[in-house]
């Protein structure tokens, strides 16, 4: 590695649960300049365009204090491979031109993979120079390779030099795979570190209002009415008509009791047309009762932390809504038969469902009659971005001091 007096740091997002990992690191880095902490660093933004829609993406620019990228590659929609093959041809030539000292990929989307192989083929000079490869949230293990999250987990987690790892099951899982000791770094969780920085800002979103879900008058009791809040996205649940079906089913009864607001990715709103489920979404008047299940298109990320925080139940198949829910104490059920993350289950406030319709029932009623008590995991304290950075930053000169000497 070249002596430089600036750690030139390049930071990958593409798709919508990156930007809330990345957020914090970009703050941090940002907060070292201001009170000009030792280890100058010069950060790049690239954003892959694998999620391009307004809603998907540059919402979450404005609501979580992001910088515009400063290179946008533009990719789009896709089968797998044309997406990575797609992100991966354009991003060689801005590593090429951009020459980073430190890549540091988050998540486990395709945008994560595609830039991490990449980098740990690219050659900068005669003798192999490449970025040091970091992988944030490493170690997450659904042992599902029929997710292609999965996949991307893996083989990120092989190629990177810095494993940034959220909770204890993903020390255990990198062990197991070999990977040495010491590139893994117990950090924290950076999406945590955005849901404690914004939990406050989101209170002023006016969601509730626009959903008509907050109660008039000054008598006492809950100001809120009760609500369920739903996303469903992946495509082992929405992309057939029998497996979207059921877990239709499922949620029915908890219908009939509570609202249910749907913020629906697109994908899922494309195929509840494509197999003309509209009756299940009719834009109901709240506290009705009658069955129907509110869908609304994708929202910000702060009007969602909004409705999540006062949510009775959180019905999902993402990873992140696991944790993010984890933190803020509210039941949650997942529909799928694994999570990557067990810290979401061991602590209470998560559960499994499955996928059967009997199984997402009996897993509502069991989180209903819960109450939870907020204790987050080890580390998820709002300081992940800050120790990653200082990381990155005391590896980087360790480096240049070897090269120097
Ligand atoms: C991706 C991630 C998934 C993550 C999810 C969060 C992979 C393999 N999957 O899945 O882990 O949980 O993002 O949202 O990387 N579309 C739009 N507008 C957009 C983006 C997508 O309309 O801005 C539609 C397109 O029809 C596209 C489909 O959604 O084909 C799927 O998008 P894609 O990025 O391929 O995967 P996601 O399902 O979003």
């Amino acid at each position: 590695m070249e002596h430089r007096q600036a750690i030139k740091i390049m930071s990958v997002v593409g798709a919508r649960p990156n930007f809330m990992k990345v957020a914090p690191i970009v703050a941090a880095i940002r907060e070292r300049k201001r009170t000009g902490r030792n280890g100058a660093i010069e950060h790049i933004l690239v954003h892959t365009g694998q999620h391009y829609d307004r809603s998907m993406s540059d919402s979450f620019f404005a609501d979580l204090d992001l910088p515009t990228p400063d290179i946008h590659l533009g990719v789009g929609s896709g089968s797998h491979a044309k997406q990575t093959a797609d992100i991966m041809t354009k991003f060689e030539d801005v590593l090429l031109q951009q020459r980073p000292d430190l890549l540091l990929v988050v998540g486990d989307v395709n945008s994560t993979l595609a830039c991490a192989i990449v980098a740990a083929k690219i050659s900068f000079d005669a003798s192999g120079t490449r970025p040091v490869i970091a992988h944030v949230e490493a170690g997450l293990r659904s042992f599902d390779r029929t997710m292609p999250e999965e996949i991307n987990r893996i083989l990120t987690d092989q190629l990177s030099d810095l494993l940034f790892v959220t909770e204890e099951s993903g020390l255990n899982n990198l062990a197991q795979e070999g990977v040495s000791s010491a590139k893994i770094h117990f950090v924290g969780n950076t999406m945590i570190d955005s849901l404690l920085a914004f939990k406050g800002k989101a209170d002023q979103s006016s969601i509730l209002d626009v959903l008509g879900l907050r109660k008039n008058g000054n008598g006492c009791g809950p100001r809120i009415k009760p609500y369920a809040l739903l996303t469903l996205h992946r495509p082992a649940n929405v992309d057939t008509r029998e497996a979207f079906l059921e877990i239709l089913e499922g949620i029915a009864d908890l219908s009939r009791e509570y609202d249910i607001v749907f913020p629906a990715h697109p994908r899922t709103q494309k195929r509840i047309r494509d197999f003309g489920f509209e009756q299940y979404f009719e834009a109901t008047e709240p506290g009705n009762g009658s069955g129907t299940i509110r869908m609304i298109g994708p929202l910000g990320y702060l009007d969602f932390l909004c409705l999540m925080k006062s949510a009775r139940l959180v019905v999902t198949d993402s990873g992140g809504i696991q944790e993010e829910t984890t933190c803020l104490g509210i039941p949650c059920v997942t529909v799928r038969e694994n999570t990557e993350r067990p810290v979401t289950v061991e602590s209470g406030t998560n559960t499994l469902a499955g996928i059967s319709k009997q199984g997402i029932r009996e897993a509502v009623t069991r989180q209903l009659s819960k109450t939870f008590m907020k204790k987050p995991p080890q580390n998820w304290d709002g300081r992940a971005a800050e120790r990653i950075v200082d990381i990155a930053v005391a590896t980087f000169e360790r480096e240049t001091a070897c090269a120097s000497c």
